[in-house]
């Protein structure tokens, strides 16, 4: 399966583990008017992360809520037992961790087989060399820019460099995957990632707490994008 389907150069994804729940709906339909491209769902399972958030009872009603792309981020342990009921409940791109999955290479190509886009992610503390194998595999690949479990926390500018190094390897072997950045990624961060190969935005603070509102915290990443 292809991600290209939106012929997108640059995708902002919210992550709504910062919403609002009591006004979901709300928050997730303002994503949508201010020109969200996927809408990022963090699980976390508070094993793989010090944090809890949801599962795919949740995810079923984000996609009874939105059209959008439910680009679901697995932060848990043994993805593999629960990859089947987020497809069935809605996701369109299924992450895991490669600190998670021993056997990575059938947990990706079990991904596809559930007719979602199959995602490799990697903590701030792990190598690119751990994903390299599966590189082709990958219809997505999430540089953690944050440790993972928390949103607002400062950025790491070491990131970075990672995201180069797999850019140039994706583009080594004609991948058209995603190449995704997640964690701490503001107006101002956006840019240095953008420039290091990546072409998938997720935020959660920056759009959710934005002090303007939602709209306007989109619209900030998107103009930190020059042409797109
Ligand atoms: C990291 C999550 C992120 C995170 C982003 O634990 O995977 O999606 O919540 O939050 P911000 O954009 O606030 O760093
Ligand atoms: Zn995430």
């Amino acid at each position: 399966m292809t991600l290209k389907i939106m012929n997108k150069k640059y995708i902002i994804a919210p992550s709504i583990v910062s919403a609002d729940y009591l006004r979901l709906a709300e928050d997730i339909r303002a994503c949508e008017t201010a020109g969200a491209d996927w809408l990022h769902l963090d699980v976390m399972d508070g094993h793989f992360v010090p944090n809890l958030t949801f599962g795919p009872f949740l995810v079923e009603t984000f996609k009874r809520a939105t059209n959008l792309p439910l680009d679901v981020h697995l932060m848990i342990e043994q993805p593999e037992r629960y990859l089947e009921a987020f497809a069935k409940a809605g996701a369109s791109h299924l992450t895991v961790h490669v600190e998670t999955c021993p056997h990575l290479h059938r947990t990706l190509q079990q991904i596809k087989s559930l007719g979602c886009a199959a995602g490799v992610t990697l903590n701030p503390g792990t190598p690119v060399s751990a994903i390299e194998p599966v590189l082709h595999l990958a219809d997505l690949v999430l540089v953690m820019s944050v440790n993972p479990g928390f949103s607002g926390q400062v950025f790491l500018a070491e990131t970075a460099s990672k995201v180069e190094q797999i850019r140039k390897k994706l583009d080594q072997i004609n991948s058209s995957a995603w190449l995704e950045v997640d964690g701490g990624i503001t107006p101002e961060t956006l840019p240095v990632m953008k420039n290091a190969g990546a072409n998938a935005f997720v935020s959660a603070s920056a759009v959710f707490k934005y002090p303007q509102g939602i709209a306007s915290g989109i619209k900030a990443l998107r103009m930190s994008l020059p042409g797109a």
